[in-house]
């Protein structure tokens, strides 16, 4: 809805992958001033994602990084109002195939840069009434299939990440929940899967306005809640 985040200062992870920029779009016109931050140098298209300013080159995974990337994104918005976690990956590998790598390749990016950022911000966020954490899980993480487990358990980490810090913070009127897409609608998903029906995929514009409501005042009484947004999957 435009205008429903007037003014917020807001701080998106993992923001120049497919569904972080349509995340900082879907913000920036519900009235939001965005902080960008990903790994990743510089985004494909600058254009794409406005006035945001961007804080490219940022491994949240590392503590020290998370710290100096969120105190520059809170400096350069005037103090920060929300968090939304959408750093992450995906691999699909068979236990008996696999790498044990791999498991502590997505719990590091699936997990503990979601804590390292949310450790982060709390102090910022714990400034204003009404503070927002809003991270990414996903519904594969319900019930995991084969080839699946480490990115499963990686995101149900996320999804009791979301339980614990929501208890957490309730006293100081900081929300925390998580969204559990299925499979997103985006261009490398469509080269993966090229016989797939795209339109039962989610699309990223509509998280994108799940989460808009999530940080809105709206929502204020929302927390702890990992809630699956899957289109028709
Ligand atoms: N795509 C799907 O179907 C799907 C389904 C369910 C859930 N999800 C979740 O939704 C989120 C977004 O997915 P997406 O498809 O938009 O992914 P994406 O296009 O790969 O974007 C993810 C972004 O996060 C960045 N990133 C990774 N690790 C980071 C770190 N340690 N610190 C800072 N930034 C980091 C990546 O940078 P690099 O390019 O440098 O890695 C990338 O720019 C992820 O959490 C994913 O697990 C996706």
């Amino acid at each position: 809805m435009a205008g429903e985040l007037e003014g917020k200062r807001i701080a998106v992870t993992g923001a120049f992958g497919s569904l972080g920029v349509a995340v900082v779009r879907a913000l920036q016109a519900a009235g939001a001033r965005v902080a960008a931050i990903d790994r990743a140098e510089r985004p494909h298209a600058e254009a794409e994602l406005g006035e945001a300013r961007l804080f490219g080159g940022a491994d949240l995974a590392e503590a020290d990084a998370a710290t100096a990337t969120l105190d520059r994104a809170a400096d350069a918005l005037g103090g920060l109002d929300a968090l939304v976690n959408i750093a992450g990956t995906f691999r699909w590998e068979t236990v008996a195939d696999g790498r044990l790598d791999t498991w502590d390749l997505l719990y590091t990016v699936n997990l503990r840069s979601a804590v390292a950022a949310s450790k982060a911000a709390i102090a910022h966020l714990a400034k204003n009434a009404s503070g927002r954490i809003v991270n990414i899980g996903a519904n594969g993480a319900v019930k995991a299939g084969a080839g699946m487990g480490a990115y499963a358990a990686s995101k149900s980490g996320v999804a009791r990440l979301t339980e614990a810090l929501a208890e957490e913070l309730k006293d100081r009127r900081i929300t925390v929940n998580a969204l559990l897409p299925s499979i997103i609608d985006t261009p490398p998903n469509r080269a993966d899967m090229p016989k797939a029906d795209f339109d039962r995929w989610v699309k990223p514009e509509q998280l994108a306005d799940v989460i808009v409501f999530l940080l809105s005042d709206r929502a204020s009484a929302i927390t702890g809640a990992s809630i699956p947004v899957v289109g028709r999957v």
